[in-house]
Parts: C-alpha cells; structure tokens; sequence
C-alpha cells in the first residue's frame, strides 16, 4: 500500500501546476482543483444550478445527456457523492457505469493498474467520476484519461471540490453573494464536519481526537448562533450535530446542502460535456 501511494505521489508532483483554468469554458475540462475556477465562473454554474434545481422540482425530464455514459469509480465508500452523481447523470437522460470498491470488483483486483484501469473505463465514457484514498489519484487520473474529464470526487485528505461547490452554492442561495466583500459582517454560518476515522493511522490516534472533539446541541445553537446563520454539515454525521438540532430551521445539511448536491452536480455535468449553453 505504501509503494503505491509513493508512486501515485511521485506521478502526480508536477500535474497539479498543470491543472487548467475554466475561465467561462468548462468544455472537456477535469475538475481537480477549486482553484479552477474564478468567481465568474462559479456564477457561471450556480446559475445553471438555479435553473437545474427548478427542473428537479418541477419533475421535467431532461435528455441533454442522451448518448452520454459517465463512470462513477468509487475507491472509498460514499452515500451522497457517489448517489447524487448517478442521480444527476440519470436527470439528464445519461448513464452511468457504477463501480464502489473497484479493487474489489474490477481487474485491479488480478493486479492491473490504477492507470490501465483508467484507460479502460476511458475506452467505454464520456467522463470519470473518481474517488480514491490517495492524494493525488485525481491529477493522475486526469492526466492518464485525456479524451474525456475526470472529475475530482474526494482524493482522501487533499480535495473534494464538488463538496465545496455544493457547499459555496448553499452560501450563495442563501445570501446571494459570491465575492467574499460583498458579504455583510452578520452573514453567519457555521461549518461542522466529522473527525474522519478513516484518515487516521490508528483507532488510538482516531479515538484521542474524538475526545476533543464536541457535538452541536439545540443549547448551543441557542446560545451562540444568531438568528439568520446556517449550520452546514457535509455529512455523514457521526457524533458531530445532536439530532435535536435536525428540527431548527438554520441547520440545512437535510433540508438543502444535500440536494444542492444533485443540482450542482447536474450544471458541472452540463457543463463539462458541453450541453450547456452557459448564455441561454
Ligand atoms: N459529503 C460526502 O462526501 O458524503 P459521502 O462520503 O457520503 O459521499
């Protein structure tokens, strides 16, 4: 495992200075970075957000997708990332090869590598959806696979950008400002997220943060939030929001942040496969 992380390290140093920026055109472009994108560019998608969220609820079918196939290669167990894409691939009249733990269940597992099996899922999508434990396997994959986009859906402790668009379009909706000075002082949010297990070498190191760790409660809320923040929380939740808190209007992780991540995931979609016109 170590061998294999040091080498998907040392492949991937130099791709991320690489990386593209979208500058207005997302056409065929990977999504590895938040540093892609400027703020136009994320009005750009939010506003396709607006309009894909509309669609969803308003329950009209779309086929702008139609022909397109997009693999979901899920190295790490995921609920919302790995299922709001399939769902949004699936809203837009595309399909999905959907594959969570390939190592067990692709040739990775015969020993092929993780660049074959990218070339191999290359040869049968019009784009990637990748998430892997390993720093740095997006860059790779975004560098292996150059006919078609990969999308970064978390590359273990480094990043998880669709996360933060969704994230930065919750902002958005519900104060209607992107530049950070154009957000007044009171704007208030509160970011919770879980210690993640998963990123320690150790139950013992995990179980030592755990401990400093402390739960959000409708007692704290009330004591230190004000009335107009939001509490945000990615999920999944473990020991991090005292399900009391579920009931309180200002805490949207069930109410909104989930399903932005549908909607956002749509406009990314649209957007990289060029079936978007970003000016309609
Ligand atoms: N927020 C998030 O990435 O959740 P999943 O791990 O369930 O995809």
């Amino acid at each position: 495992m170590n061998q294999v992380t040091a080498y998907l390290q040392e492949k991937t140093k130099a791709i991320v200075e690489e990386s593209k920026m979208i500058n207005g055109n997302f056409k065929g472009k990977d999504i590895v970075s938040l540093d892609q994108f400027s703020v136009d560019d994320l009005r750009i998608l939010f506003t396709l957000t607006n309009k894909m969220k509309q669609i969803v609820v308003n329950k009209e079918p779309l086929h702008i997708l139609a022909g397109n196939i997009v693999s979901l290669l899920f190295f790490e167990p995921s609920s919302r990332t790995f299922s709001s894409f399939a769902a949004a691939v699936k809203r837009l009249g595309g399909q999905t090869i959907e594959i969570q733990d390939p190592e067990t269940v692709t040739s990775v597992n015969k020993g092929e590598t993780f660049e074959d099996t990218i070339r191999t899922f290359e040869a049968y999508s019009d784009a990637i959806v990748l998430r892997h434990r390993i720093v740095g396997s997006a860059n790779l994959a975004a560098k292996t696979a150059t006919s078609i986009p990969v999308i970064n859906a978390g590359d273990g402790t480094n990043e998880h950008r669709t996360q933060t668009l969704l994230d930065l379009y919750t902002l958005y909706e519900k104060f209607g400002r992107l530049r950070e000075e154009d957000i007044p002082g009171n704007c208030d949010f509160w970011y919770w997220t879980r210690i993640q297990k998963e990123r320690f070498a150790s139950l013992e190191e995990y179980l030592d943060a755990m401990n400093n760790g402390f739960m959000v409660t409708p007692e704290l809320l009330h004591r230190y939030a004000s009335k107009d923040m939001i509490l945000m929380d990615p999920l999944p939740r473990v020991a991090t929001i005292d399900p009391a808190v579920d009931a309180d209007e200002r805490a949207v992780y069930f109410r909104s942040q989930i399903r932005n991540g549908l909607y956002t995931r749509m406009a990314l979609l649209a957007l990289l496969l060029g079936k978007a016109d970003v000016n309609a």
